[in-house]
């Protein structure tokens, strides 16, 4: 079992991003933080989760940089006694906020990676993008992670746009990271950026480039996700665990259910535990554990395919896109083709 918390607070918007997030709410924090343990007392009534089994935390956002670390205090201490002995914990955090005593403060309360939204260390990209930190500030960042002591550090890249990658990624690589994530620009709707063709270059062959370059240190474990170190939390999403999820925004999965706690963050302060539930159908959580199993070096187990599908296996590892173990089947490591390779076994 996995838990994820979403902090929906955020110094500014960014151009390009979605997600729920707001600039104006910082009154309601201290709110918040304290709605967030109720549901997730409510929760662990509901999941169940025996004690040391839950193998990471994931703390995102929004900003988690933009919350104390005092705050997160007695939501840390609820979770404590279902967490594994060396579970992996990791926040999120904005250069901008990210400061030594932030740092500090989240490690004594047990966090043990941190995810940097860094985006890009070009000071012109960084400004289109909305980012209200500079190259200086990120590269800061994570060499104040780093003395302070932290061995999992990740920073994001933002691709795929009329901004070249190639010294994003040298610098990175010059940093004391062992991961990086790394999504290709999205024009969302209802974002500044939406139908502004001009900003991406989501050409497949400007995405490969990305991909060798990052694979000439990292493993390329997931479409968007590379490093000498893969995220716990990560894979076990991806493996279909269940997840309890905390927060306005944020999603929870068990068995063959989701479960959505309210995205207003007033409807949320005034009642955490009113939570929407999904029901999954069989045939959903097959696609899901298709999709999820090939963007991923996860796999798929064949027993879950019917026989049409189990037929298309066969032409997919004949043309060398597939390869079988075990039961099972993987991406033969070419990522971008996963959504259609995955389509087609479902189609
Ligand atoms: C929602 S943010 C939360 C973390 C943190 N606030 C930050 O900005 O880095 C998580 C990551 O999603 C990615 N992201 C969000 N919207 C995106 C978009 N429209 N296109 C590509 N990547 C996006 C960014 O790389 C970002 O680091
Ligand atoms: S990308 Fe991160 S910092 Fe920017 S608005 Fe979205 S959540 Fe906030």
């Amino acid at each position: 079992m996995l838990t994820y918390l979403h902090i929906p607070f955020c110094d500014s918007k960014c151009h390009y991003c979605a997600f729920n997030s707001y600039v104006d709410k910082f009154s309601k924090r201290k709110d918040y933080m304290k709605a967030i343990t109720k549901q997730l007392k409510y929760e662990l009534k509901r999941f169940n989760p025996k004690p040391n089994s839950i193998k990471s935390l994931f703390i995102g956002g929004g900003t988690p940089s933009t919350v104390e670390p005092y705050m997160y205090k007695e939501f840390f201490d609820t979770l404590a006694p279902y967490l594994k002995q060396n579970a992996e914990i990791t926040t999120e955090a904005n250069p901008n906020s990210s400061s030594t005593q932030w740092l500090k403060g989240m490690q004594s309360l047990g966090v043990n990676r941190v995810s940097f939204g860094v985006q890009s260390f070009d000071e012109k990209k960084l400004k289109k993008l909305g980012r209200n930190h500079s190259k200086k500030q990120a590269i800061d960042a994570v060499n104040s992670a780093h003395k302070l002591g932290f061995k999992n550090i990740s920073i994001d890249l933002i691709y795929a746009t009329s901004f070249d990658v190639e010294d994003d990624i040298d610098i990175a690589f010059s940093l004391p990271i062992n991961h990086i994530s790394s999504y290709a620009l999205t024009l969302e709707e209802n974002t500044p950026f939406f139908e502004k063709t001009e900003l991406t270059d989501d050409s497949t062959k400007l995405a490969g480039q990305f991909i060798n370059k990052v694979t000439s240190k990292f493993t390329q474990y997931e479409i968007s996700n590379f490093g000498e170190y893969q995220s716990i939390h990560n894979l076990g999403y991806w493996s279909g665990s269940d997840y309890i999820g905390i927060g306005a925004g944020a999603v929870g999965f068990l068995k063959n259910q989701r479960y959505y706690p309210n995205k207003d963050i007033e409807e949320y302060i005034k009642n955490p535990l009113h939570v929407k539930i999904e029901k999954l159908s069989c045939e959903e959580l097959t696609t899901e554990k298709i999709f999820l199993g090939l963007r991923s070096k996860v796999g798929v187990d064949i027993s879950i395919l019917n026989a049409k599908q189990k037929l298309k296996l066969d032409i997919l590892i004949e043309e060398k896109k597939l390869t079988c173990k075990d039961n099972k089947v993987y991406n033969n490591n070419n990522f971008l083709i996963a959504d259609e390779i995955a389509l087609y076994i479902i189609s």
